[in-house]
């Protein structure tokens, strides 16, 4: 494959939000893992390049691929029609699902009981999005990541949590007292998302996914991470 240039030469730079288990988390040594992490890890191998980890909120971290500042943004980010205006997307890597967290034995029972609730999410998040559409903005709070938004649950500052269903997992299993409802509010893609008109790393991408997909690579980092 012809070298693509990157924003440091030898490196492939992702912004990510490290928050977001278990697809990028930070271990209590301060390394970051994760299904992004090391996806992202195989296809700078396959570029040729080093994988550099930039952490930062989860709107930071798509404002610094959109303008450039890192190569890529992979935080297991929905493609949207509004984020699609700004910046472009690779293949679908994985999918996931919006979620509803309430505590065991809330009134809670479908999407539309939330409806006047007090709803927490993540700031920049398409849960945010969808429950500012859907109830109004004066109803959901944003925090800075979805863990901080599952503790304010837990100390009944919010009556549920929309967030993606793979953390919702992770966050439940580790509150006990919380649960997740039966019940999908959005169906989502995940994609990798580069510059707008960065057609060389993104063909060079996708190029390296198709490759990982096909060689078993992907789906072996998904059960890695994700039991069904
Ligand atoms: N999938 C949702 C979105 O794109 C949430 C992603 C949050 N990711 C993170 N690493 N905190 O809006």
């Amino acid at each position: 494959a012809a070298a693509v240039t990157t924003v440091n030469a030898g490196k492939l730079t992702m912004s990510t939000n490290a928050a977001f288990p278990p697809y990028e988390m930070t271990t209590d040594n301060g390394d970051f893992e994760g299904i992004d992490i090391e996806v992202a890890g195989a296809i700078a191998k396959k570029l040729g390049l080093e994988l550099q980890v930039d952490d930062m909120d989860f709107d930071a971290a798509l404002l610094a691929a959109q303008n450039g500042k890192s190569d890529m943004v992979m935080a297991g980010v929905t493609v949207t029609d509004e984020r699609l205006k700004v910046m472009d997307f690779s293949d679908t890597y994985a999918e996931g699902i919006q979620s509803i967290i309430v505590p065991e034995g809330s009134d809670i029972a479908t999407a539309d009981d939330l409806s006047g609730k007090a709803i927490g999410t993540q700031r920049g998040t398409t849960g945010y999005l969808y429950c500012t559409d859907d109830f109004g903005e004066e109803n959901v709070i944003a925090y800075d990541d979805g863990l901080t938004a599952v503790q304010a649950l837990n100390n009944g500052q919010v009556d549920a949590v929309v967030i993606d269903n793979a953390p919702a997992q992770e966050f439940v299993a580790a509150n006990p007292g919380l649960k997740i409802l039966d019940t999908a509010y959005a169906q989502e893609d995940y994609a990798i998302g580069v510059a707008k008109g960065n057609t060389q790393l993104l063909d060079a991408i996708n190029g390296a996914l198709e490759e990982l997909q096909a060689d078993g690579t992907l789906q072996a980092i998904v059960d890695k991470y994700i039991t069904a």
